[in-house]
This record gives C-alpha cells, structure tokens and sequence, in this order.
C-alpha cells in the first residue's frame, strides 16, 4: 500500500484548517489512469477551494489543486501507458476529485492531454489552468478576425496568473497590450512581459454611466467583471471583440446594447474547465509551438505543499503577482 503526502483542507462550521497528510493511493477515487504529480499550480480557484468559499468543492475534507502534470504509473486506459507524460487541467481535478497538490491522482482518460512535444512538464504548470486559458482567450479573438493591425487589446487583471500570460502571449504575437493593474510598483514587470503602456485599476474600473466611451481598444482579455469590464465593452473600438473568462471584481456587468448594435462588438465567453479534451489538447500544441509564451521563468514563484496556505492568503489579499508553480 503506497502511502503519499497530500495537502488536506478541513471545514467545519466557521473554520478551516490547512496540513499536510499522508494517504494511501487505495484512498483515491476509481478511474482509469494513476498519475504520480510533479508539479501543479495555484489558480483563483483553488483559493476558493482551499478556503471553504462556496461554488468549488462541496465535500470536505479535501485535496484542491485543479492542475496537475506528471508521469502515468498505471492505466486501463488504452490511450496512455507507464511512463507516459501527462498534465490534468479542469474538469473535475480539485473540485470534488482529490487534486494536484497530491503526490498522486486518479482520474478518467477523458481527462488527459499527453504533454506535447515541446514541452516539459514544469513549464506546463507554470501555464497551468490560467495559462490556458489566457490562450483560450486569445484563440477566441483570433476566431473573431482580431489582427496586430487592429489596435491596442486591453488585459484587465494584468499581473495575475491568466493576465500575465495574457499580456505575454499577445505581445510575442505581434499585438501592441495596455496593461490594466492595481499594483503600481508592477509596471516594469508588465513591460517587461511585453506590455506598451499601462492603465490604472481604479480608472478602468470607475463608474460611467454613459452607455459608450472614446473608442481606447481594438480587444481586451477580462479576468475582472463588474465596472471593468462594462468599460471595456464600452471603449472598444467598431468591430471590436473582448474574451471574458474572470470575475475577481464582480460576477455582473452593467451594459446596455448600445456597444454592441452601434460599434459591432463581441463579447466572447471562454471557460478552461469543461471544454472537450480535443479541443484543450489542440491549444496545448500551439502554446508548445507556435505560441510558445516568452518569460515564464520571469513570471514564475516556486512553491511546495507546505507554501500553500500563505500563497492563498495571498491571493485574497490581491497580492499575487504571475504564476505560482507547486513542486511535489
Ligand atoms: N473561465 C475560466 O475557465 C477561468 C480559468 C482561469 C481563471 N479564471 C478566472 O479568472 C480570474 C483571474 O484568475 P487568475 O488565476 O489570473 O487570478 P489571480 O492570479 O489571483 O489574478 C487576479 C488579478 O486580478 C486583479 N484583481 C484582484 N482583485 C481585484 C479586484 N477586486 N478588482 C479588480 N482587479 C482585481 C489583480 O491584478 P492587478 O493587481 O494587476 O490588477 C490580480 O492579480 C478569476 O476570476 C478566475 O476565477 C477563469
């Protein structure tokens, strides 16, 4: 019976309580493919997971940890065999499943993507769930015909984990990004990643009550909602789209359809976590090609199981800068 260390997350009425534990791997749920965890990340949600916030996890005690890339110890899944290199991202993993941070999981087939060519597993989880998803953003407004030509795109939340690839990814394809972040000593880490200029939190977030604003950007990526993100739906520009995937303000937008029957714009939905394999494992590729994302090491914090509470601490205290990576 192999015994394994795992984060473990407590509720009780008012109160959480995080450690490490050892479990055994006939603890894990059924599935086909036993995967032993190099490394995860930390991901908004696994925040909220980890503190007991409602809409994540319904069971507890709990493993979190929505990522998780590794090797394949032992699968009835003819698709993968020992020592095959995989990485795990949404679906269920760390929700009600017992998740990355984890020395081993046990999930479905269906749920895998091999690590593509190209890649190694470390810089998959320093892309982890919000890497992904800055890419599924992105894919989206190229889906809409968005072009370098075009204009300026606005990342909102842009030193955060889905912000920063955001910001890096679009800037090493050609795009011209303006930044927009509440962290006024992270400028030169946003340009660094590649952003031309950067925009204040409080004056993209600030109350408008016209219905449209000047014409600022061609597209934008939001993490953020609320009065963000209805100032970007109002500033684009004719024709403009903006892919929205967050909600670290505020879940509602106050919009009216004028954006949208005057100036054309789009308002893309994105979601990482329950997107078909295929089409995750088709992104994945690029972002180990094509749209390989410059200055991950730079973006990057290194943590293990025992980093976690105060790392989450963290990202409700807004203070997160980049990608955290949890080494196993
Ligand atoms: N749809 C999906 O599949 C999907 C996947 C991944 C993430 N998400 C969502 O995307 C959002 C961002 O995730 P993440 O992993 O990038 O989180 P993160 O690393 O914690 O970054 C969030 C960033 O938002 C900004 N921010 C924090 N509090 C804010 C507030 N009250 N108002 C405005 N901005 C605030 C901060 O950036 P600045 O200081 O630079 O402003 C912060 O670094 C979350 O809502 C998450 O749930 C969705």
């Amino acid at each position: 019976m192999t015994s394994f260390k795992a984060f473990w997350v407590e509720k009780s009425e008012d109160t959480i309580n995080h450690s490490i534990i050892e479990r055994s791997i006939d603890d894990l749920p059924e599935g086909e493919v036993l995967i032993k965890v190099r490394y995860s990340s930390l991901n908004y949600k696994d925040a909220l997971s980890a503190k007991g916030m409602p809409g994540v996890t319904r069971n507890y005690p709990h493993t979190p940890g929505i990522d998780a890339a590794g090797t394949v110890v032992e699968s009835s899944n003819g698709d993968f065999k020992e020592g095959d290199e995989v990485v795990v991202i949404g679906f269920d993993l760390g929700m009600n499943t017992p998740g990355g941070y984890g020395e081993y999981i046990r999930v479905p087939g269906s749920w895998i993507t091999p690590l593509p060519s190209g890649m190694g597993l470390r810089d998959s989880m320093i892309i982890g769930t919000a890497g992904l998803t800055a890419a599924l953003c992105f894919d989206k407004l190229l889906r809409m015909g968005a072009k370098p030509d075009d204009g300026p795109v606005v990342v909102t939340g842009a030193t955060g984990g889905v912000g920063s690839v955001a910001v890096a990814l679009l800037a090493s394809q050609g795009f011209e990004v303006v930044a927009s972040t509440g962290k006024a000593d992270k400028h030169d880490y946003l340009k660094s990643l590649g952003a031309s200029s950067v925009v204040d939190r409080d004056q993209l977030g600030a109350e408008n009550p016209r219905p449209v604003a000047a014409e600022d950007y061609a597209h934008g990526v939001d993490t953020v909602g609320g009065e963000t993100l209805s100032n970007v739906i109002k500033g684009l520009k004719h024709s403009g789209s903006v892919a929205i995937c967050g909600l670290v303000s505020s879940p509602a937008f106050n919009i009216t359809v004028l954006p949208f029957i005057l100036r054309h714009v789009n308002v893309l939905g994105v979601d990482s976590v329950e997107l078909p394999i295929a089409e995750k494992s088709r992104v994945w590729g690029r972002l180990a090609s094509d749209w390989q994302v410059p200055g991950l090491e730079d973006m990057v914090v290194e943590i293990g199981l025992g980093g976690l509470s105060a790392e989450i601490d963290r990202i409700f205290a807004g203070g997160v800068t980049g990608r955290t990576l949890v080494v196993l």
